[in-house]
């Protein structure tokens, strides 16, 4: 039996594709292996006759679930506590995709992979990590972003984070973003972006301008010959846009206009999107342009790759999550479900801005520009410690908020009544006048 890993590789280098220069020492060398996942799927397929492969209990030609544990769901054994492919349910992956292409029309008919199932967006980013991530590797990201990335990149992996502003002037900082990729690139030959828009911790979203202008000094800072970009889009917060002339859609369907040398990747989940934050279930989806050779072959590799590290780390994502997120993209009622709670977390943060923007509060903070998502993030007067001003909400008012950096808190308005809105601003401005006076 030859090597899983050397035909692999071999496939990859046949294929002369930028995309071998953007792997990990660790990505380098992972190829799904022979072993029990790969056996089991082919006897699934081929052994008619008696299947002795599967590490489940079978009776009558079905799996067997507990009347204890299946039993207050109306699904069978085989949707809920069967094991899923180590990619996804196959279904799944297709719904998906179908969902991304919709929803991303200059996608169509270009080289996308099927999504890979993931332990929701956490494991996706992590699986990423793992793929495109050396030790010292440069991971350029925004002054403000979602915390757990410094354990993803920075601890895990050993990344070197290069923090870039996000925002100049309350628009996106084109300029200075591309002066961080250009110190990266002086580090390495390759780096990796991290985008997430709409953002947490302010709900910032690009105007479709200003997509297009961060889309063109991508292509242009990827240029030269020798140099690798993996723009990873975290796009947790899909679909979360309130502003008519805000960016829709992700970064992730400018593939082509990145050109060769950069690989886009696909970060989505549940999580946000179908308001399923426990049930765990992400995926993690690649695009090549459509100029690229081998796209197809260079697609199926890094499927391959992707299965490994998943396989390497959950095996496979919980089948009862996968077989409720299939049911509901089969529904025919997910879209305007999906519409209803849009709807009321854009009245939210009409009613957030209203609010925040009273002149009252104008000495005690002010907002970062915010589209979109569940947060808004308040800029507090200089030399006033957010974790001072929060620890006071705490203590004086009994209300919680969050401080991601020294200057700023972080308000989650996605799980705020109206009522609470006026009292949460109120509370703040006066905690801020305490923590000034003293
Ligand atoms: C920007 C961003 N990325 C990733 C995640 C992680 O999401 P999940 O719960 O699907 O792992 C979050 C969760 O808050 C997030 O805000």
């Amino acid at each position: 039996m030859s090597d899983p890993r050397s035909a692999l590789s071999a496939r990859l280098d046949a294929t002369s594709s930028p995309v071998r220069e953007m792997l990990s020492k660790l990505g380098a060398t992972l190829a799904f292996p022979r072993g029990i996942a790969a056996q089991s799927a082919e006897a699934a397929e081929l052994a008619t006759c008696i299947d002795a492969t599967a590490g489940e209990v079978w009776r009558d030609h079905v799996p067997v679930g507990l009347p204890a544990v299946i039993g207050p769901l109306r699904l069978s054994a085989a949707e809920t506590v069967a094991y899923a492919p180590t990619p996804g349910v196959p279904a799944l992956r297709d719904a998906w995709r179908a969902k991304i292409l919709t929803e991303h029309p200059r996608l169509a008919d270009g080289p996308v992979s099927r999504p890979l199932v993931t332990q929701a967006l956490t494991h996706a980013l992590a699986v990423v990590a793992e793929l495109f991530v050396d030790p010292g590797d440069p991971v350029v990201l925004p002054v403000r972003y979602w915390g757990n990335y410094d354990l993803i990149f920075g601890t895990r992996r050993g990344a070197e984070l290069l923090r870039s502003p996000l925002t100049r002037d309350d628009a996106l900082d084109v300029d200075g973003l591309e002066v961080t990729l250009e110190r990266g690139f002086a580090q390495r030959d390759k780096v990796v972006l991290l985008l997430n828009f709409p953002h947490n911790p302010t709900g910032f979203v690009p105007t479709l301008d200003e997509a297009d202008a961060l889309v063109a000094m991508l292509a242009r800072v990827a240029a030269p010959r020798e140099r690798r970009l993996v723009v990873v889009c975290d796009d947790a917060y899909a679909g979360l846009v309130y502003a008519p002339d805000a960016l829709r859609r992700s970064i992730f369907e400018r593939a082509d206009d990145l050109g060769p040398n950069a690989l886009t990747i696909k970060i989505d989940a549940v999580t946000k999107e179908l308001n399923a934050w426990g049930l765990r279930v992400g995926f993690l989806t690649y695009a090549r342009p459509r100029a690229e050779a081998h796209a197809a072959e260079v697609l199926d590799v890094l499927e391959n790759k992707t299965a490994t590290a998943i396989r390497g780390t959950v095996s496979s994502v919980s089948r009862l999550s996968q077989t409720l997120v299939l049911r509901a993209l089969e529904s025919g009622r997910l879209e305007a479900e999906r519409e209803e709670i849009r709807a009321l977390m854009a009245a939210r943060h009409a009613a957030v801005l209203r609010t925040a923007a009273d002149p009252r509060f104008a000495s005690s903070f002010d907002l970062h520009p915010c589209r979109g998502g569940y947060f808004v993030c308040l800029r507090l007067p200089p030399d006033v410690p957010a974790d001072a001003v929060r620890r006071r909400l705490l203590e004086a008012h009994g209300v919680g908020v969050i401080a991601p950096t020294d200057g700023d808190l972080r308000v989650s308005f996605c799980g705020l009544e109206d009522h609470q809105i006026g009292p949460l601003f109120e509370a703040v401005d006066s905690a801020v006048r305490h923590v000034m006076a003293r």
